[in-house]
């Protein structure tokens, strides 16, 4: 049984701890949390409760800590946690640049203990099935990839409207959809990079971020958030050299594949479209010509990451976040900011 702790027992704290509970050889007992308030809260769940981050850590019979603090704590704190002797899951994004997160990563190798980064959304369903999609080759060669997450509140609160905190959405989300993008095609270099960050309705961080990632085989990667849109775009685009797909949103249940159906040969269209007008190469299909086909059954991998994680703790080979996947993220973003701060687009080789 693993015996896991809690630093930062807010939002995510809590989700953590719920979604630890049906997981077979792991258990959260502990929780550290500098907010007083939160220790009836873990009394409650039936926690022990730390006001001392030193006491906490120093629990002999603690063998994980769960890093859940706003970002700008997390390289420190994943030291001290692996200095003594623990293993831990830092949240997103794992630190605010790749510097510091090689710090961490020497004290890992300095204690022999595993540390991984709770990178979750690599198990979500329509990312699951986006890469089903494409290793299948149903699309043919992707050529570029669009992913969007786009909210409708318009509203950035608390720590993450906080540039002193590590806020503004290419750190909250920005880090989970370069990654997703990263892993899709491992094998592939980054080769430039070009990203534009406003604040748009938050004074001091980014609300709304574009970001174009250009890969070194003809194939490029979309990335796009903001926090106030009223209208719907797909949560996954592709074109491909043989297809085309949408994933309208995270439930995955809405979509399609669209194909040239075989039956049917492609000619050059002739006259004045009724809809285009004057165009033959945007003249649109007949609706024979296309075969669209239903988006595959979404598979749930909800408990992947903690499973992993059991998994990982008797053989860190099994670890599934590996820390220089999260390493490739954080210099895609070191990238972006830089590209941001310059307004110009960054040559890069990751
Ligand atoms: N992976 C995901 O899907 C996901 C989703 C949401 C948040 N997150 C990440 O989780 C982390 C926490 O975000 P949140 O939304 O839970 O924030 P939150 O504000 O709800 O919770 C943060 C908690 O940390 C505590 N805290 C603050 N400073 C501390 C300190 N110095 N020492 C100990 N505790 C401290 C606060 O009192 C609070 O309880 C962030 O890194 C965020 O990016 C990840």
């Amino acid at each position: 049984m693993i015996r896991a702790g809690i630093l930062g027992y807010g939002y995510m704290g809590h989700v953590h701890t719920q979604k630890i509970a049906p997981i077979a050889g792991i258990d959260v007992f502990s929780v550290h949390d500098i907010d007083p308030a939160k220790k009836a809260e873990a009394g409650k769940a039936g926690y022990s409760f730390f006001a001392d981050r030193t006491l906490f850590l120093a629990q002999a019979d603690l063998d994980l800590v769960i890093i859940a603090t706003p970002n700008q704590f997390h390289r420190d704190y994943a030291i001290e946690a692996l200095r003594a002797g623990k293993h831990v899951i830092c949240e997103k994004p794992v630190t605010l640049n790749t510097d510091e997160l090689d710090a961490i990563l020497a004290a890992a190798r300095e204690s022999g203990k595993i540390f991984t980064v709770h990178q979750n959304r690599r198990w979500d369903t329509d990312y699951l099935m986006l890469r089903q999609i494409i290793a299948d080759g149903t699309l043919g060669r992707p050529v570029a990839v669009e992913s969007r997450v786009l909210g409708e509140r318009g509203i950035v609160f608390g720590w993450r409207a906080d540039p002193a905190y590590g806020g503004g959405m290419l750190y909250d989300w920005g880090v989970h959809q370069v990654d997703q993008i990263l892993q899709l095609f491992p094998d592939r270099k980054v080769t430039r990079v070009f990203a534009q960050l406003w604040s748009v309705n938050t004074l001091q961080v980014d609300d709304y971020f574009k970001l174009e990632l250009v890969f070194n085989d003809q194939c490029s990667a979309h990335v796009e958030c903001g926090v106030f849109a009223l209208e719907k775009l797909p949560r996954w685009f592709v074109y491909g050299s043989s297809g085309t797909l949408k994933i309208d949103d995270f439930s995955a249940k809405s979509g399609r594949i669209s194909k040239i159906n075989n039956q049917y040969t492609v000619e050059v269209s002739e006259g004045v479209d009724p809809v285009v007008g004057s165009s033959r190469t945007m003249a649109p299909l007949r609706p024979e010509q296309i075969q669209h086909v239903p988006l595959p059954a979404p598979v749930d991998a909800a408990n992947a990451f903690y499973e992993n994680i059991v998994l990982a703790c008797q053989d860190p080979d099994q670890l599934a976040v590996k820390p220089d996947s999260v390493r490739r993220t954080m210099q895609v973003i070191d990238a972006a900011f830089a590209s941001a701060r310059a307004r110009q687009s960054i040559d890069v080789l990751i």
